[in-house]
């Protein structure tokens, strides 16, 4: 078989374990495996990755010491020419034109919309690997960089209280996450922050004053208080200012996370997800298996159709979320 593997949408820290588990696991079976450039738009331009010996197919050394790398060899963009149906039809046409049997998209929502988009006009195998720090797709626990880009979170965290506890003041911190607060929720209970604002819960200003003066009362000298980037109040910023207007006991300084969160080496388990989410791909792929996503749900290994993983959204555990408040005191 032919497989093409690409990356899509926005990088995640584990893309390139994710890569490095599909080129081992196929060529390994006897497969070959070519290496699509920056996502849908790759296929259009038909642009592949070329090995050393300056040939298409990736070997078992294209993708050494890719483990520990962030980012992706592969590049990931999102493609507004693959929107159209006259983009989808040109693409399904590459595909033909190279050979390629079956695809492993490595991306999140809208690479999957993708995914589907593409199969009603090219018949080939699709599996993929959910490779995106917000962890909002259904059909696998954790998405492949989400527990690094928690981890870059936490550690700006106990960066920042640092400087907050000196200066007694409140740091109002951005993180990513789209319409999903699973990455500001897992940071604000690693980081022991006062207050979390995801877009799945309630953001009352005047009771989270209530709180902060309370929390000064109790002799707080510092808070962190973490924003998702996708709340319905807005941003940091706006919640910012919307805390002073409503009486902020403490001084504040605001801080955006940003892509910062989407880089770096990934930790052991994005590591360990994306070998065995890729490797489970490809072995799904031989199995004769398509239009699926590849996940982990607790230790089990398991495929869902790519409409179910975005159809609805994956909401915060509550647990969590009740264990947040009986912290933050
Ligand atoms: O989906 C990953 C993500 O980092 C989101 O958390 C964020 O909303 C978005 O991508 C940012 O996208 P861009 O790279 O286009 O700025």
């Amino acid at each position: 078989m032919r497989i093409g593997v690409f990356c899509s949408g926005g990088d995640a820290p584990g893309m390139n374990p994710c890569v490095r588990a599909v080129v081992r696991t196929a060529v390994g079976a006897g497969h070959e495996v070519v290496g699509i450039l920056r996502g849908y738009e790759g296929i259009l331009n038909e642009d592949f990755y070329i090995n050393k010996e300056g040939r298409v197919p990736m070997t078992l050394r294209s993708v050494s010491d890719l483990s520990r790398m962030g980012g992706t060899i592969l590049h990931s963009r999102r493609s507004d020419r693959f929107r159209t149906e006259e983009g989808q039809k040109t693409a399904a046409a590459n595909l033909r034109k190279h050979g390629i049997d079956a695809l492993i998209p490595i991306g999140g929502d809208g690479t999957f919309h993708g995914a589907v988009d593409l199969a009603r006009h090219w018949d080939g195998q699709i599996v993929g690997c959910p490779g995106t720090i917000d962890n909002d797709l259904l059909g696998t626990d954790f998405t492949i960089g989400f527990a690094t880009a928690v981890h870059t979170a936490v550690e700006a965290i106990d960066k920042l209280r640092d400087t907050a506890q000196s200066h007694e003041r409140m740091f109002v911190v951005e993180v990513m996450g789209r319409h999903s607060g699973y990455i500001g929720l897992y940071t604000a209970l690693a980081g022991g922050a006062e207050v979390a604002c995801v877009p799945e819960t309630v953001t009352d200003i005047k009771k989270i004053v209530e709180h902060l003066h309370v929390l000064k009362d109790r002799g707080k000298e510092s808070v962190m208080m973490i924003v998702s980037e996708g709340v319905a109040v807005g941003g940091a910023e706006l919640m910012n200012k919307n805390l002073i207007e409503a009486g902020c006991p403490f001084q504040t300084r605001v801080l955006t996370l940003g892509h910062l969160q989407r880089g770096g080496s990934p930790v052991p388990a994005d590591r360990i997800l994306a070998t065995e989410l890729g490797e489970f791909a490809v072995r799904s792929i031989i199995d004769g298996h398509t239009g699926v996503m590849a996940g982990r749900i607790y230790r089990d290994l398991g495929l869902t159709e790519f409409v179910r993983t975005y159809a609805t959204h994956k909401p915060v555990p509550d647990e969590l979320v009740r264990l947040l408040d009986t912290m933050a005191h």
